[in-house]
């Protein structure tokens, strides 16, 4: 779904491109999170020489709100350093699944600006949860 991305958080995110940490994939990843209380934290992917300790993105931007106190994620928005939209892996989709409001968008931001936008129920339907009575 075309959709536009808030030029604010977008800017932000194509800034802290710069920080991420990949020097052996080569793909620099920048994501960010709204929590419940309307706050934005922000992450970007950081590699390491053992390839699986690696973390994405959207995971760091999780683990920044999660360690402020924030839960609910309205919305996520990611951005890398590759010409296309990009969208969560299977593990994070599982890690926004889990932390999301229902309806959460999650937003790809083209280097170009453009933006598309899906909710994280169409991303991963039926994601692993561990008390089924739960949404
Ligand atoms: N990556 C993310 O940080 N987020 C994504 O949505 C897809 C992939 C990272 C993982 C790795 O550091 C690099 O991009 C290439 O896979």
């Amino acid at each position: 779904m075309p959709s536009s991305a808030d030029p604010q958080v977008a800017g932000e995110l194509r800034r802290r491109l710069a920080f991420s940490h990949a020097p052996y994939s080569g793909v620099h990843v920048a994501a960010a999170v709204e929590t419940s209380d309307g706050a934005i934290h922000y992450g970007v992917n950081v590699e390491n020489a053992a390839y699986p300790q690696g973390l994405c993105a959207e995971a760091s931007a999780i683990s920044a709100a999660v360690s402020a106190g924030g839960r609910g994620l309205r919305r996520v928005w990611v951005a890398s350093s590759l010409p296309g939209f990009i969208w969560p892996c299977g593990g994070c989709r599982q890690k926004i699944w889990e932390f999301a409001e229902a309806g959460c968008q999650v937003v790809s931001v083209r280097d170009d600006g453009a933006a598309e936008a899906h909710t994280i129920e169409a991303l991963l339907p039926l994601g692993f949860r561990l008390d089924p009575a739960q949404r």
